[in-house]
């Protein structure tokens, strides 16, 4: 059976997985009594979700808007910007069991709940920022990390008086430091770059020989947590996320731990990236020996989760309802993939 979407009334205690600790915040979504199953609405306009490193000053005042509206609604709503970057605290730091499943934890990361658990966080996050400002078509940024060009952190993300700054960063990584995908340390940018795309490379096609090394394993009902996570999530998802991570901090935040990667807007332009790596994987890259790139389990399309959408309402959706980002009602701007040339 398909994992369940969780029950917002038994969400308790949440620890931080880097130590070990109980968390003393409290990451709980408010409960409801109505939860409407979620379909998704006729795409009347497609929106196109930018490079982060392309975005014109407008671009870039509307998102500051948004996310400034978003720090100034109530504490309690469920859109404000900490409840929304406790979403991932919830479903991350093992508040949630899963359902009818005694005291197992549900963890929706390192399986294959990691990219649909995402797409739809990522998809109500940008709804509800579209909402505060009355736009409709506002797409959220991505970050171009897999293309030299977006190897450094977007500079609209690193002014102080901007609203989706976070000063709990790693003040060694800020521009011109170049990411370090494959965590390697190395400081010559040249050598890094060129490691970045090999490392593409590889996740996206060389170390895949079948779908789930790519979206991760199978979890479901009754699973242990994390039973594998795939290339993409392992490889440039994590090394992103430990670039970014405060080492001032007690365990890395804001980026470099589950509770707290949700309160640097970074991590949603990060996960963006990654929701493109998936669709891309899905719909662009040359056939590379994978039959077929779509897991028809039942375990799979029926797992569901619950989110608030832009109304405040809860909804619950379901895997099968987001496998196509075009049918979600949002695509990418097209940039050059020069990592399908770094066959190592
Ligand atoms: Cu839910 Cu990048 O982690």
């Amino acid at each position: 059976t398909p994992i369940q979407a969780p029950e917002l009334d038994k969400c308790g205690v949440a620890t931080n997985l880097n130590t070990g600790q109980q968390l003393d915040i409290n990451c709980c979504p408010p409960t409801s009594q109505q939860i409407i199953d979620y379909r998704l609405p006729p795409v009347f306009q497609m929106k196109i979700r930018p490079s982060a490193h392309r975005v014109s000053p407008e671009y870039i005042f509307k998102y500051n808007m948004a996310i400034d509206r978003m720090k100034r609604l109530p504490k309690d709503d469920p859109r404000s910007f900490m409840q929304q970057a406790n979403i991932h605290c919830a479903y991350c730091n093992g508040a949630y069991d899963q359902p009818g499943q005694g005291t197992l934890d549900l963890q929706v990361h390192n399986s294959w709940l990691f990219f649909p658990f995402h797409r739809w966080y990522l998809y109500f996050y940008e709804r509800i920022l579209g909402k505060l400002i009355g736009d409709p078509t506002f797409a959220l940024p991505f970050w171009n990390w897999d293309n030299p060009k977006g190897m450094t952190m977007p500079p609209m993300f690193v002014d102080p008086k901007a609203a989706i700054y976070d000063d709990k960063r790693n003040q060694a990584n800020l521009p011109p430091a170049v990411v370090d995908l494959g965590m390697t340390g190395n400081k010559d940018p040249l050598q890094v770059v060129a490691n970045n795309l090999t490392i593409m490379y590889s996740e996206m096609i060389r170390a895949n020989a079948n779908v789930y090394d790519f979206m991760g394993q199978p979890y479901r009902a009754g699973t242990p947590v994390n039973p594998g996570p795939g290339s993409s999530e392992r490889g440039s998802h994590v090394g992103i996320h430990v670039f970014v991570g405060d080492p001032r901090q007690p365990s890395g935040e804001d980026m470099g731990n589950f509770y707290s990667a949700g309160r640097d807007p970074l991590f949603y332009c990060h996960h963006a990236n990654v929701d493109r790596m998936w669709s891309l994987w899905q719909y662009f890259l040359p056939s590379n020996k994978l039959p077929d790139k779509r897991i028809t389990d039942p375990d799979f399309l029926n797992a569901a989760f619950l989110f608030y959408d832009e109304n405040a309402q809860l909804v619950r959706v379901t895997v099968k309802d987001c496998l196509d980002n075009l049918r979600m009602g949002y695509d990418f701007e097209r940039i050059d993939l020069p990592w399908l040339d770094y066959r190592p």
